[in-house]
């Protein structure tokens, strides 16, 4: 993934190599992902891809399946803590939801 956009911060990284959306968190304290258990458990941490969807691994089933529990069904809400991004060029947009 080339470029990752956090909106509500207004801070866009360079991330060519893609990956865990949790480990660029830690990286940049400008992302404003609130992240609290990590583990699929409490959905503080979603967010909307607004843009770049497709440069996304689809959600696994703990993802989806607490995304159903908190009433979020549509494809385009993910939690920050499971997100991965895939390598390569793109460019990703993300909207922290809460
Ligand atoms: S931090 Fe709890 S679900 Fe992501």
């Amino acid at each position: 993934m080339a470029k990752v956009l956090f909106e509500r911060t207004r801070h866009e990284v360079d991330w060519p190599e893609g990956g865990r959306l949790v480990d660029l968190c830690d990286r940049e304290v400008r992302a404003g992902v609130p992240l609290a258990c990590r583990h699929a458990n409490c959905g503080t941490c979603r967010v909307e891809v607004r843009e770049g969807i497709e440069h996304c691994e689809p959600a696994e089933d703990d993802e989806r399946a607490l995304l159903e529990r908190i009433g979020n069904g549509s494809e385009t809400v993910r939690l920050g803590c499971q997100l991965v991004l895939r390598a390569g060029d793109g460019r990703v947009r993300l909207w922290v939801t809460l």
